[in-house]
């Protein structure tokens, strides 16, 4: 049986787009080529609303690329970004374990507890032998955080980036550097910063040195004509056909924001649903003749 749509699964104000998705080509084929480039870090910016989260979304999970995402606010430090990172990645860290179980629990480090149990077959009688903490509570510095990204093959995305005070950013740069610099052992190894700003510079504050090792990816605001055709893909899925100047009109008023146009179709066909409902209404009433008004 095909799917049924609701209103609110196609027209997403306030979460990434999925039915409606449309692409945005030259932002999308800037950053799989960073994601391609050994050691290349991403910033992405652009004005609120203009489509970085969702863009990055569709592109990570069509190209099947694992990550984690940080959120900074106002005022947090760069042990609260990094400590939320250890803490997503489940990461513990084996301090100590018995002689003779070499071969069950290879390298210093496990990644989550699923990770565990699966690498360990089950074996509780090894896990206990282990003095394992976990690695929020023993090591939190850069370096021991690219390793362990690098090992489970993960991006690290850091949403608003912009948020954080000129210390903390300072020091977040230092640790993308720290990301650029592993790169010959862990190629795919990434972070992408995001900010709701007008450069990549507003986003980071990075040196020199650093400059083309970045990939700065600016998402700007939506062409009317690609907001019409968000409506126009709406249509499909519920069933229902707006007028083309109705169309226009919603894409003219989002003032290239997706969001808007996700906002205003909800109202725009409960409009069309209850003229429908006066005019099949008045129709009936008028025993089936058509009276000009
Ligand atoms: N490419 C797109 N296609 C369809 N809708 C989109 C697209 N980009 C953004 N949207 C819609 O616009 C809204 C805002 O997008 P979002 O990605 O959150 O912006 P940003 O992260 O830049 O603030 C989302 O609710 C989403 O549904
Ligand atoms: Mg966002």
């Amino acid at each position: 049986m095909a799917k049924t749509f609701l209103t609110e699964d196609v027209f997403t104000p306030t979460s990434p787009a999925k039915w409606t998705y449309i692409e945005r080509t030259a932002q999308e084929r800037q950053i799989k080529r960073a994601l391609r480039t050994k050691g290349k870090q991403i910033v992405v910016y652009g004005h609120t609303g203009s489509g970085k989260t969702t863009m990055l979304n569709s592109l990570l999970a069509e190209m099947s690329v694992k990550n984690i995402t940080t959120r900074c606010t106002r005022g947090i430090s760069i042990s609260d970004v990094l400590f939320d990172a250890f803490d997503q990645l489940g990461g513990y860290y084996v301090e100590q374990k018995e002689e003779g179980n070499e071969e069950k629990i290879s390298g210093g480090l496990k990644f989550g507890i699923e990770f565990f149990s699966a690498s360990l077959g089950g074996e509780s009688k090894d896990v206990q032998k282990e003095i394992r903490k976990r690695i929020v509570e023993v090591q939190k510095n850069p370096n021991q955080l690219a390793k362990l990204f690098g090992n489970v093959g993960m991006v690290w995305i850091i949403e608003d980036f912009h948020k954080l005070d000129a210390e903390p950013k300072k020091e977040l740069s230092q640790i993308m550097k720290v990301f650029m610099d592993v790169a010959d052992k862990f190629p795919k190894l990434k972070i992408i910063a995001i900010g709701a700003v007008d450069s990549a510079r507003q986003v980071v504050h990075y040196d020199k040195e650093m400059e083309n090792r970045i990939s700065e990816v600016n998402v700007p605001l939506i062409e009317p004509e690609d907001l019409a055709k968000i409506v126009q893909l709406g249509e499909g899925y519920l069933n229902i056909t707006f007028e083309q100047s109705v169309i226009e009109k919603i894409a003219a008023y989002s003032s290239g924001l997706a969001s808007v146009t996700h906002q205003c179709i909800p109202t725009a066909s409960s409009v069309l649903i209850l003229t429908h409902f006066l005019l099949a209404f008045a129709f009936k009433k008028s025993n089936g003749q058509i009276h000009r008004i």
